[in-house]
């Protein structure tokens, strides 16, 4: 069943700044996660849900109720910010306790759930100090159990890690799955962090510039991204994308990427112009061979369990491959670059859309229908 879902949502702030019109569905118990760079949209879209912001046109629907104009307290929704937003001067039990008393719930009953929440979320022991004598992963867990207490319909989140430091930040995102499984609240989460987005999410969107660019669950958009904006954002290091070209000769399709060129097998156009391409490499997918792109390694960067082997061709573009630690390459080393069709992307040149992934003929259709226009 759907539990929110924005149908051509838009805010604008100033002339395409701001949200420029979204549609998302989220089902009942899901993980959904907003995905994207700074400015891109998401705190706005989050607001929005939470009715701290109005929206200029468009609907959203809660529980298949339309509350696009419903006031914050109305909703039943509770939100987690980025910076916690806990009151300084009451105790973490006061905090907890706070949005049951605005519920106006009876007194033993509200108790009792802050007693709960807290053993649930390891606070028991805290209950009695202020925000200022805990730590920062203290104040996340007070921020949770204050949105939570209150068994909202809908939980949103904002960044609620990026505070944290990296260790504690892991630890989080499994206690946040876990709670979230728990408790089986839907949830949007939001944030600019590709691992948090892939290990949290049932299913994500990625923004770019107030809109939706791609939406599905995390493994879809890293394996068949729609353009070189999802390609290089969801990855990292980001997928390695260099300048090529495609033609027929004799009908048998070759990509060519600088001095080198591969038959492409799994393309069959009658493309007649040769045509400028984008060639998407993931680092993990580089294989060095005795032929291919002619490199040279030019920076190694270690990584504890794997490197980073940044190589140049010899237009001057960078390739970097991921190796294993004890790789004997050393800077300067010659090698070649094998190119694998099954594992490269092609996309367009001008718009950046993916046009052929190995095994995926939906691309290579469009692609053909482009290549006669
Ligand atoms: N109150 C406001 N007035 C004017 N512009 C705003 C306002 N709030 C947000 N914007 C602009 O709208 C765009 C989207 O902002 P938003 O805060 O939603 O981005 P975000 O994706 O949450 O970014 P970040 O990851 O940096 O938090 C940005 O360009 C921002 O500058
Ligand atoms: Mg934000």
């Amino acid at each position: 069943m759907e539990k929110l879902v924005l149908q051509d949502v838009v805010k604008v702030f100033k002339k395409n700044v701001g949200v420029l019109g979204i549609n998302l569905e989220v089902r009942e118990g899901e993980f959904f996660v907003i995905l994207g760079p700074s400015g891109c949209g998401k705190t706005t879209s989050l607001r929005m849900i939470a009715g701290l912001e109005t929206v200029d046109s468009g609907h959203i629907f809660l529980d298949e109720r339309e509350i696009t104009n419903f006031p914050p307290k109305l909703r039943n929704i509770s939100m987690v910010f980025q910076n916690y937003a806990l009151y300084p001067f009451m105790t973490v039990r006061e905090n907890i306790i706070f949005p049951l008393k605005i519920l106006k719930m009876p007194k033993s009953e509200m108790e009792e759930k802050t007693e709960q929440i807290a053993k649930t979320m390891g606070l028991s022991d805290l209950l009695d100090r202020r925000p200022g004598e805990i730590s920062g992963g203290q104040k996340q867990r007070v921020a949770l159990a204050r949105a939570l207490v209150r068994e909202p319909s809908l939980f949103l989140m904002d960044e609620p890690l990026s505070n944290l430091d990296a260790k504690l930040r892991g630890h989080m995102r499994v206690e946040l799955k876990r709670l979230q499984k728990e408790f089986n609240t839907t949830t949007v989460y939001v944030t600019h962090d590709q691992i948090e987005a892939t290990t949290l999410a049932d299913r994500a969107c990625l923004m770019n510039n107030g809109r939706i660019v791609q939406m599905g669950n995390p493994n879809d958009l890293y394996d068949l991204p729609v353009d070189t904006f999802t390609a290089t954002f969801l990855g990292d290091p980001a997928m390695n994308i260099l300048p090529g070209e495609l033609y027929v000769e004799k009908g048998n399709t070759y990509l060519k990427i600088e001095d080198y060129t591969i038959k492409m097998n799994d393309i069959k156009t009658e493309m007649e112009h040769p045509r400028d391409v984008k060639v998407g490499i993931r680092p993990e997918e580089v294989q060095l061979g005795d032929d291919g792109i002619p490199v040279e390694l030019n920076l190694v960067q270690n990584l504890g369990k794997s490197i980073y082997e940044y190589f140049k061709t010899k237009n001057g573009e960078t390739i970097i491959r991921q190796d294993v630690v004890n790789s004997r390459h050393v800077l300067g080393d010659r090698s070649m670059v094998s190119v694998d069709e099954k594992s490269l992307y092609l996309f367009e040149t001008n718009t950046g859309g993916l046009i052929y992934r190995y095994g995926k003929k939906k691309y290579q259709e469009e692609y053909l229908q482009n290549a006669i226009n």
